[in-house]
């Protein structure tokens, strides 16, 4: 069996952060995931070594195999002491491919070649490696008449060895046995006093094992996070290989270095995303849409031709025609129908809002359902809320809500119901009804002149 063992055990100590290393999110989604997913293959398991941030990794992953290994001072340190935390998990005869936590961009297509490398070639190790231009920082690959002799980490390495532009990218193919055998004889007899994985090579070779380093291309995909620096070179290296399949399915992206997009989300074609964008979750949008402004979106879906201006959409669902902002959010669970108006500073939450709807201006409409063809007037308040529960209102097709007015839930308004502007709605309102809920108006003719004379007086007694 393919046994995946990925190191999240780290004490990330170059982030300086007080979030654990592979916790740390690029693109919405922690580094650690990345590597997950790329490794999701059948009939392997999974098996992650975590340290300090073990619950976090058992919350998030409850379904795979979470091993500790303790951190502090007491405890060993290094890639090879954290793997043998797994040692009990390990047959003789699994294939083990082991991946450092922190290099996101890793892809499923790599790992399968390399596996299949490593097996065609009966190998007992096999480590991926690549050539890059600055290799500072990196394992370096040593070979001899081009033989693969071993690995020496930066701070190991003599001025010679530096020079190598054949790194250790942090991916390891071993056959069970030779895993655990290796393992137990490793020291550490290093720089940084250090149980070091890498050292397994010269192990295996010293016993006549079988031991290669694949070159693969594209260095890219190696890119290893050690501080927050290589956190944003990572996230910008991850954007462009998004926004690229995007643009090459047909999406326009105006400025695609200012667009989040999260792995996942699909984008129809001819959508056209114009300022700095975040769409995120599992969110799925039409064709023929615009998203500009600064919009985020999240977790929805969103038809065809719909237009999205400077608003924040989360968990909801928009039909077609529809358009939304400047400056609007939908908060969870709101519903557009097709061809509904949501203007400017108008939030909408657990509601739904039916076709030809039209909500232009600072409205809040929460814990409601809105037929087809209502007209939702400027400052509209659905009063959801009476200090402890939620009720909702009910508002039916073709109704009038006049500006400034209150819908206090529970209400119903039916077919064409009219709401007077500045009404406050305690009670339903019947189909065809004009509904007015406030003080006559008094006009007051001469007050204005009275007034004038009045003051004066006053201001004349103070002298
Ligand atoms: C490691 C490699 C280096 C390689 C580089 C690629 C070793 C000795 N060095 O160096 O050759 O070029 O990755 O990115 O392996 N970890 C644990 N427990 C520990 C120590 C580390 O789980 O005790 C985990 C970390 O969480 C991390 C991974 O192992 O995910 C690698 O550790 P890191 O300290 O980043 O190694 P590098 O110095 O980058
Ligand atoms: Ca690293």
């Amino acid at each position: 069996m393919l046994k995946n063992i990925i190191l999240a055990a780290g004490e990330g100590t170059r982030m300086k952060s007080s979030t654990s290393k592979v916790m740390t999110k690029i693109l919405n989604r922690e580094i650690i995931s990345y590597i997950v997913d790329a490794c999701d293959f059948k009939n392997s398991k999974t098996i992650i070594i975590g340290g300090k941030n073990k619950d976090l990794l058992k919350k998030k992953y409850p379904e795979l195999e979470i091993k500790e290994q303790k951190i502090g001072d007491d405890f060993p340190y290094g890639t090879a002491y954290a793997v043998s935390m797994a040692i009990d998990l390990i047959d003789d005869a699994d294939d083990c491919l082991i991946l450092n936590g922190d290099i996101p961009l890793i892809t499923k297509n790599s790992l399968e070649d390399f596996i299949n490398f490593h097996k065609e070639n009966n190998n007992n190790l096999t480590v991926m490696s690549t050539n890059i231009e600055n290799p500072k920082g990196y394992g370096r690959i040593i070979r001899e008449n081009e033989n693969f002799l071993k690995i020496v980490e930066e701070k190991d390495a003599s001025e010679d060895e530096r020079l190598v532009n054949e790194i250790n990218v942090g991916i390891y193919a071993f056959k069970g046995e030779d895993l655990k055998n290796s393992l137990k004889k490793i020291d550490t007899n290093n720089k940084s006093n250090e149980y070091y994985l890498t050292d397994c090579i010269e192990i295996l070779i010293k016993d006549g094992k079988k031991v290669e380093a694949y070159r693969a291309d594209n260095p890219d995909q190696f890119y290893g996070i050690n501080n927050k620096k290589e956190l944003a070179n990572a996230a910008k290296l991850l954007r462009e290989r998004i926004n690229d399949y995007h643009m090459l399915n047909g999406v326009i992206i105006e400025n695609p270095s200012i667009v989040d997009i999260e792995m996942g989300v699909k984008i129809g074609k001819d959508t056209i995303i114009s300022g700095p964008c975040k769409i995120l979750g599992i969110t799925e949008i039409g064709e023929n849409c615009i998203i500009e402004g600064s919009s985020r979106i999240e977790d929805s879906i969103i038809k065809n031709n719909v237009k999205i201006d400077n608003s924040v959409i989360e968990k909801s669902f928009v039909d077609e025609k529809t358009d939304i902002g400047p400056f609007s959010h939908l908060r969870p669970k709101a519903k557009l129908g097709k061809n509904v108006h949501i203007g400017n500073f108008v939030e909408v939450k657990n509601a739904n809002v039916d076709d030809n709807t039209k909500a232009g201006h600072l409205a809040y409409i929460g814990d409601s359902d809105l037929g087809k063809d209502i007209n939702v007037g400027c400052g509209v308040i659905f009063v959801n809320y009476d200090g402890k529960f939620k009720h909702r209102s009910k508002v039916e097709d073709g109704a009038f809500i006049g500006s400034n007015s209150n819908i206090v839930a529970p209400v119903h308004v039916k077919k064409e119901g009219y709401i007077a502007a500045g009404s406050t709605i305690t009670k339903d309102v019947e189909e065809g009804v004009l509904s007015i809920e406030r003080a006559d108006q008094k006009n007051i003719p001469g007050y204005v002149e009275k007034k004038k004379k009045r003051d004066l007086e006053k201001l004349k007694e103070q002298k």
